[in-house]
């Protein structure tokens, strides 16, 4: 490279970059689908890194909302106690699959109310903020507002019962709460009212041209999926935004809106969330100004969040899902507070098995489960190997993943690097300068800038073919010199140092989606934190022992995980529920899993001797719901046959044994009855099936009574 042209790409290097990945609720664990978008953002960070580029990768809990404040009470805790269980876990989960951010916060902080309050009285400043009545759903029961999502009822459209107030299942319709039939509550089960309420609207609408004029720039650069998309929103025509929400609500009170709205508003979720963007890079540059910190980081004693925001480069990844936030709303905030507008990479789902991450169908994968089964390089890998800059869902296939993870990371990468290094380490007590090698050595070279490239266009996918070629030229080499023949020859050695430098080529050019795999190839060389300007053939000296780099995984694919706990309860007594005729009132010991009260629907068809005393199989993670007025704890399954109706019996097993369907494994986490109805078990042969599953032990430990084959259970 000449001196000018040297000197440009370090100019462009020092730019303040930011990279983010979208902020995760604090209202449940980290999932592997959060997981694709914190590694593809963790992936291009540290490339910028190791371009020399000043970037910060920050992100944080998006910890207000309706969602949050609702389970916060049901769970009887305060909500920014709840939260903050959260916040501490998600920073493990995310952490212990490599994803080192320069900061996660939260933003149910002081950084993010002020920053919040600003926007909110700049924005009003120029005119961009108003007030206006709207209709809003509000259930005088739960004495509160309802979000769409809380009230469910018939589609006006195609007549679909027991649908959400958003969007409907059936015909895919987005709907407003206020269009439903015969709407309930979801949270009492009463019919709300519509009730007039004065809210706070942003004038999204103002912002079209300047929007369409974005979308169109090269600046913007957008995935041609996305820009469809966009086209086709902004053709439709924008509508002004409703950034208000009311009490109660887990997020901060909107400055004046008791006296302009006659009671307390609070910022919508999703007005805040983008902020905390930007207020965890003010957290991060005012923890790195504070004097004695201890910050080993000379570099950012004296950054603000407006040198990265103002002055520098934004790059945000987010889910397809949250495109409008992003696209729209966030963009025309930014540019009426002058901000710099950001460059969005949009990626697709994760699908597992074909499927849909879903609870019900057993393919939802916290962070922690799969974690536990495979670490966490193997997953960076495979995510790695699929990302490309076209917005396309990823299917997690078991059978590919270990194919990939064996056959590509290990049976190639880790080969080449661990059998190279350990027979230098093994036979060498020094390395010399290697082989010269012109040709390879300048095919490889010319490799590693197509890396560099492939990286910086988000295209990981055909980063990691490349670098695979390149493992592929190194086991070909090593192959080929033989140097087991002949050890000690002067020509073996120099063959054996170029394939040591190859390797130390190769840890670097997949440092950013294998840092820990790079970094035990370091360490072998005494080296570390290697960057670009590393790249070369000329490394020489003592390789000193190498740790195994890569594991194979076990072809055993994990137990598939079953949506529901079942276990076995005793029915200790039976009462009539006071306020339903068909409905009974169980209490049931569970052993271990305690003592539950349990309201079943099953007064019809079974006597109260039939009950009293009898071990059945109980669903022990529903998730507690009052059922006219008497909390149930648990749920009693029954087969029913359309004629008959029987419990699962248990006699023979102890109050609290879980019982499970061969090769599967019960799951722990809560499901609501929605989830439940969509797992299908029937009885076939005295037994009980789930996609083609027997529930162990049926004949010995579990039976149904003369129930017909075909049997529901529920
Ligand atoms: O959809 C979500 O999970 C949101 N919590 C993402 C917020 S990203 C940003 F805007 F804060
Ligand atoms: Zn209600």
């Amino acid at each position: 490279m000449n001196r000018t042209k040297m000197k440009r790409v370090n100019k462009g290097r020092s730019k303040k970059t930011i990279v983010t990945a979208a902020l995760p609720y604090a209202n449940g664990p980290i999932h592997i689908g959060f997981l694709l978008e914190a590694i593809q953002a963790d992936i291009y960070s540290r490339f910028l890194k190791m371009s020399g580029c000043d970037a910060l990768f920050i992100c944080a809990s998006d910890m207000h909302g309706t969602p949050i404040e609702v389970n916060a009470k049901k769970a009887g805790i305060d909500p920014v106690k709840f939260v903050d269980k959260y916040w501490k876990e998600h920073q493990q989960d995310i952490a212990s699959f490599l994803v080192s951010f320069d900061n996660f916060y939260k933003t149910h902080s002081p950084e993010n109310k002020e920053l919040s309050e600003h926007f909110f009285s700049e924005l009003k400043k120029k005119g961009l903020i108003y007030v206006k009545s709207m209709d809003v759903i509000f259930c005088k029961n739960c004495d509160r507002t309802l979000p769409d999502r809380y009230v469910r009822g018939t589609c006006p459209l195609c007549g679909m019962a027991d649908q959400y107030g958003d969007v409907c299942e059936g015909c895919g319709s987005v709907l407003k709460g206020t269009d439903l039939l015969n709407p309930k509550c979801s949270l009492c089960g009463n019919f709300p009212q519509v009730k007039a309420s004065p809210h706070y609207f942003f004038k999204l609408s103002a912002f079209s041209a300047r929007l369409k004029k974005w979308i169109n720039s090269k600046s913007a650069d957008l995935q041609p999926e996305v820009k469809n998309w966009l086209k086709e929103w902004l053709d439709k025509g924008l509508e002004d935004w409703c950034i208000s929400r009311d009490a109660p609500y887990f997020g901060f009170e909107i400055p004046g809106s008791k006296k302009e709205c006659g009671e307390a508003k609070y910022f919508y979720v999703w007005l805040d969330a983008p902020i905390g963007y930007i207020s965890s890079t003010k957290n991060y540059c005012d923890k790195h100004n504070e004097p004695n910190q201890g910050n080993k980081d000379n570099k950012h004693k004296s950054c603000r969040w407006e040198d990265y925001w103002k002055k520098g480069q934004i790059n945000h990844f987010i889910g397809k899902d949250i495109s409008y936030f992003h696209f729209l709303f966030w963009p025309a905030m930014l540019m009426a507070m002058k901000i710099s507008l950001p460059k969005l990479t949009v990626h697709g789902f994760i699908t597992v098995g074909g499927q849909k991450m879903s609870k019900s169908r057993g393919t939802f994968f916290t962070a922690k489960e799969f974690h536990k089964l495979y670490g966490a390089e193997p997953l960076r890998f495979f995510y790695a190997s699929h990302l490309q800059r076209r917005v396309a869902d990823i299917d997690l296939n078991f059978d590919e993943f270990i194919a990939v993870v064996n056959n590509v990371l290990v049976g190639k990468l880790g080969n080449f690097c661990y059998r190279s290094l350990t027979f230098a380490e093994k036979n060498y007590a020094d390395l010399p300068v290697p082989e010269q090698n012109k040709n390879l050595t300048r095919k490889v070279l010319s490799l590693a800038v197509k890396v560099k490239k492939n990286y910086s266009a988000l295209d990981y996918q055909s980063a990691i073919k490349t670098i695979m070629e390149i493992a592929d030229i190194g086991n070909a080499y090593f192959q080929n010199a033989e140097p087991w023949k002949n050890k000690n020859d002067e020509k073996t050695k120099k063959a054996v140092a170029w394939s040591v430098n190859l390797a130390r080529n190769i840890a670097i050019l997949v440092s950013p989606v294998l840092p820990e795999f790079s970094g035990k190839v370091y360490a072998s060389l005494s080296e570390q934190n290697l960057t670009w300007d590393d790249l070369s053939f000329k490394w020489k000296g003592k390789v000193m022992k190498v740790p195994l780099l890569v594991n194979k995984l076990e072809k055993a694919v994990p137990k598939e995980k079953f949506p529901l706990q079942l276990a076995v309860g005793q029915v200790v007594e039976v009462n009539d529920h006071p306020n339903a005729d068909s409905l009974y009132l169980l209490k049931v010991d569970m052993g271990k899993l305690g003592k539950r009260q349990v309201v079943a629907g099953l007064k019809k068809y079974l006597s109260k001797e039939d009950l009293r005393g009898r071990k059945a199989v109980f669903v022990a993670n529903m998730k507690p719901a009052k059922l006219r007025g008497e909390l149930s704890e648990a749920m009693i399954l029954a087969a029913d046959d359309g004629i008959h109706v029987g419990i699962l019996e248990a006699d023979k097993t102890s109050a609290g044994e879980e019982v499970h369907f061969e090769g599967t494994e019960n799951a722990r986490a809560e499901i609501t009855f929605e989830d439940f109805l969509k797992i299908i078990m029937e009885v076939r042969s005295g037994k009980v099936w789930w996609n083609g599953k027997k529930l162990a032990g049926i004949l010995e430990g579990v039976k149904v009574h003369g129930i017909n084959d075909g049997a529901k259970v529920r």
